[in-house]
């Protein structure tokens, strides 16, 4: 017994459970059966962006030598004891990363190790735009992913939020110990997103996976490839993607591709387990979040939202949409992203700063969306009434998903 205790608790015991979990890393990668993304191809495994995870501590750069993507950037053989200090709890952190995993941390969430801007562990500046300025090409707000989860003012995905929803959607896989990130991110295989790159799979170089894929199809991104319902186009004929700030061209590669062939169909990943439904809390605003039926499905829960599949009223008045959703006689689809930020906005309701070409979208008061929803609709020559003219009413009244009258919002 004695000596039992004395193989796991030998100083050579992070460097067991390292070669362990590699052993099991690559018997699992063998195991699987469809397009399984590669370390190398990934952002972090340093292609093809030639940035890759390098942190100070262990970097070529700094003469420790361990090169650019290396996976001990992450992964410490040595010395996984809470950054190397002694672990209060006395062993390695979880899976031998270099600090906690903190798993649900608005703060301080292991991947904040690197993803943000003073104190990063990154050698050199790690930066990351908002969906806005990549996609939109709107001025930056944020330029890492800590200050859009940590924003002051407008609102943020709550990863503790997100994770307790994965874990009830997802029973088998996800538990209370997995970070958050990682229910829409898989870390070893996420791919530099910006800019948008076709690739050989057709689809696009692509930084997220579905919700349900982790563990069951690990290293399945979502985006990658066509021919699976993974991109925008194949989700809906009629996705008409929005203008770029400052141009007739479409977002997100900001080029002449407008019907989502390059885009990911990000509709399929909010909804499949999150945004279905009524169960999503949200502790910011102390309730359960709306249903969000993109479908023309009215026995799916939640009211149809003309936004989604469930067409608006027929031509002629459709809402009086601007370019480049000006034909009437279509029913236009919009992504969750052509109004939503992924992690942060200084809007509430994570809405957008730059939405179809419109840029600075400030939302200073809760439910006044007169500035943002005229991107898209011209309501000062098209509607009737004044007060829709002129902003003068709380939107939020009357508009928002799951409308209890169909066809609102
Ligand atoms: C950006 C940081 C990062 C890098 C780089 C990284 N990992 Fe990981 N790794 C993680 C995190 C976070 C987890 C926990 C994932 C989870 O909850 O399933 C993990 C989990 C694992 C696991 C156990 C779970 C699984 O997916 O099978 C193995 C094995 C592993 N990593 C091996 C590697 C190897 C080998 C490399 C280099 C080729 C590597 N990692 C690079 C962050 C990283
Ligand atoms: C609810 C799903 C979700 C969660 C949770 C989430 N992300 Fe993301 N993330 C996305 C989506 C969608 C994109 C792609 C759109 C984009 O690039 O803005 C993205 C993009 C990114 C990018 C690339 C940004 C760029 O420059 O293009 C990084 C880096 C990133 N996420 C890191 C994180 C980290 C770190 C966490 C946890 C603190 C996290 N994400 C949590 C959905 C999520
Ligand atoms: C050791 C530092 C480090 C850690 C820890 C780290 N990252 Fe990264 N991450 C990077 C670097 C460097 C890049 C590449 C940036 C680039 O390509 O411009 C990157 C890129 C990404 C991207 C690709 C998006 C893009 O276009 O830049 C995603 C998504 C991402 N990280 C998510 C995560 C998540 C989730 C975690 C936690 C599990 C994490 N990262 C932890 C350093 C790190
Ligand atoms: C036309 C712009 C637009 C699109 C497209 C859009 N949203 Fe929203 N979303 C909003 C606005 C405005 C609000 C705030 C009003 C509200 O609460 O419904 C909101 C609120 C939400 C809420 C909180 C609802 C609540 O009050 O409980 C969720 C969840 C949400 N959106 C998810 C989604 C998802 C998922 C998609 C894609 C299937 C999507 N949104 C597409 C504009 C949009
Ligand atoms: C008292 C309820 C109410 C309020 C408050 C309200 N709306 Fe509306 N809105 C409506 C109705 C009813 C329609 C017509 C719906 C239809 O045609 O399907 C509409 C239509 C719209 C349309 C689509 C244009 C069209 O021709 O159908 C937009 C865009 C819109 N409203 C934006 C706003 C904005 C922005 C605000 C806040 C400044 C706002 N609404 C406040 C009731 C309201
Ligand atoms: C990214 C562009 C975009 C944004 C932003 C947007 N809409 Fe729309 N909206 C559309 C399009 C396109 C249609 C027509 C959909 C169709 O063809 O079925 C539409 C249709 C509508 C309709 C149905 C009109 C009718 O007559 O049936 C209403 C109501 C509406 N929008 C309200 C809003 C409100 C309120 C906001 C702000 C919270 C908003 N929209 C923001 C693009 C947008």
């Amino acid at each position: 017994m004695a000596r039992y205790f004395g193989i796991i608790n030998c100083r050579f015991r992070p460097i067991i459970l390292f070669s362990f979990l590699i052993v099991s890393f690559l018997l699992y990668n063998l195991a699987l059966g469809y397009y399984k993304a590669k370390y190398t191809e990934s952002a972090h495994g340093n292609n093809p962006s030639g940035a890759g995870v390098n942190r100070s501590a262990t970097s070529i750069e700094t003469g420790f030598g361990y090169s650019k993507g290396n996976c001990t950037h992450c992964h410490e053989q040595h010395a996984s004891i809470g950054g190397g200090e002694p672990s209060p709890t006395g062993g390695p952190d979880q899976f031998s990363l270099f600090a906690p995993m903190n798993a649900t941390s608005q703060t301080t969430n292991f991947c904040f190790q690197c993803h943000k801007g003073i104190g990063s562990v990154q050698y050199g500046i790690l930066t990351n735009h908002t969906y806005s300025k990549n996609f939109g090409g709107g001025t930056a707000t944020f330029d890492n992913i800590y200050d859009a989860f940590n924003t002051a003012t407008g609102s943020s995905h709550n990863l503790a939020d997100v994770l307790t929803r994965a874990t009830q959607a997802w029973t088998t896989t996800f538990t209370s110990t997995t970070n958050a990130c990682i229910v829409c991110h898989n870390p070893h295989t996420a791919q530099k997103n910006h800019p948008v790159t076709v690739n050989a799979l057709n689809g696009v170089n692509t930084a997220v996976r579905m919700p349900g894929d982790y563990k069951a199809n690990d290293y399945n991104l979502w985006g990658d490839e066509t021919g699976s319902g993974e991109m925008m186009s194949e989700w809906w004929t009629l996705y008409q993607a929005p203008y770029c700030k400052g141009k007739t061209t479409y977002e997100p590669a900001c080029n002449s591709t407008f019907n989502g062939s390059n885009l990911p169909g990000i509709i399929g990943g909010c909804r499949s387990g999150c945004h279905r439904g009524t169960a999503a809390y949200s502790t910011e605003r102390s309730r359960n979040l709306r249903p969000v039926n993109w479908t023309n499905d009215s026995t799916e829960p939640g009211n149809r939202s003309v936004h989604g599949k469930f067409p608006s009223s027929p031509s002629g008045d459709d809402g009086f949409p601007i370019a480049p959703y000006t034909d009437g006689t279509k029913n236009y689809v919009l992504s969750c992203t052509d109004c939503h930020e992924p992690h942060g906005s200084p809007n509430e309701w994570l809405l957008r700063t730059t939405v179809n070409g419109k840029d600075n979208i400030s939302i200073t008061s809760s439910g006044w969306w007169w500035a943002f929803c005229t991107a898209c609709h011209d309501l000062v020559t098209g509607m009737p009434d004044g007060w829709h003219k002129s902003g003068m009413q709380k939107c939020s009244n009357c508009h928002y998903h799951d409308y209890t009258l169909e066809g609102w919002f």
